[in-house]
């Protein structure tokens, strides 16, 4: 598929427990038509819908015209067993969200840049997900996802689009770090 869909660059040795039959069967069905999607890309909460939703389409059951039904001819679709055991891996391995009630900082203006951009795709990370040694990279990587994704980045701003700043970012995620 031509559509910029996941972004590339997460590899399926990249999969947390990568001998696990969730993890074999997320490769089996989850990159015949776009690139391997992190887990950690959605909460728990989110993941069965979204699994859900690609199930029709491996059964060529989507809404496609005749070009793309002929396209998707030899995709293979999960059992209902399979789905089960793929959407528990996801939700086990999921993004872990932002407790608003833990950070009532989040709601704060310096924290405006982190709420509009990191919660376009996905939930709001819990800062500590990571440490604050290595929140730059992960930021860093979202601007490339960003872009590759055509979402709003901060690197070429529009005149009058809201411009993010990235350094407010990177500072609200490393003040609430994991230690
Ligand atoms: C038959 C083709 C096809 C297969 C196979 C497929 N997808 Fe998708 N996927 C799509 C299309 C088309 C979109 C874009 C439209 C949308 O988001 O529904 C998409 C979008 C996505 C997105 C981004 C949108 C979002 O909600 O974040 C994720 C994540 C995703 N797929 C995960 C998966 C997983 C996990 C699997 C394996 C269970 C899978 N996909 C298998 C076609 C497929
Ligand atoms: C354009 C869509 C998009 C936006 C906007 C976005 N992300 Fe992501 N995010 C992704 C995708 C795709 C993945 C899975 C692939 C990856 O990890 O690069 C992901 C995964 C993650 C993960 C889990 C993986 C890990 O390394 O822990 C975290 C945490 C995360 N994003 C934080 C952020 C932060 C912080 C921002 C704001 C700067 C942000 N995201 C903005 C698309 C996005």
């Amino acid at each position: 598929m031509l559509e910029r869909i996941i972004p590339p660059g997460f590899e399926p040795a990249k999969l947390p427990e990568p001998n696990s039959r969730g993890a074999r069967l997320t490769v089996r069905y989850c990159v015949q038509c776009h690139n391997l999607a992190n887990p950690a890309m959605h909460v728990a909460a989110r993941w069965p819908s979204v699994v859900r939703r690609m199930v029709p389409r491996m059964e060529g059951r989507g809404n496609m015209g005749k070009l793309m039904t002929e396209m998707m001819a030899g995709v293979e679709a999960p059992s209902l067993e399979d789905e089960r055991i793929i959407v528990a891996y996801h939700r086990k391995h999921g993004l872990r969200p932002l407790d608003e009630r833990r950070l009532p900082e989040v709601k704060a203006p310096g924290a405006e840049s982190f709420r509009v951009a990191c919660g376009q795709c996905h939930a709001l990370p819990d800062p500590r997900m990571h440490s604050a040694k290595e929140w730059p990279a992960v930021v860093a990587r979202m601007q490339k996802n960003m872009e590759w994704m055509n979402r709003v980045v901060g690197s070429k701003p529009l005149p009058g689009e809201l411009q993010l700043k990235i350094e407010d970012i990177n500072a609200f995620l490393t003040r609430h770090a994991r230690r």
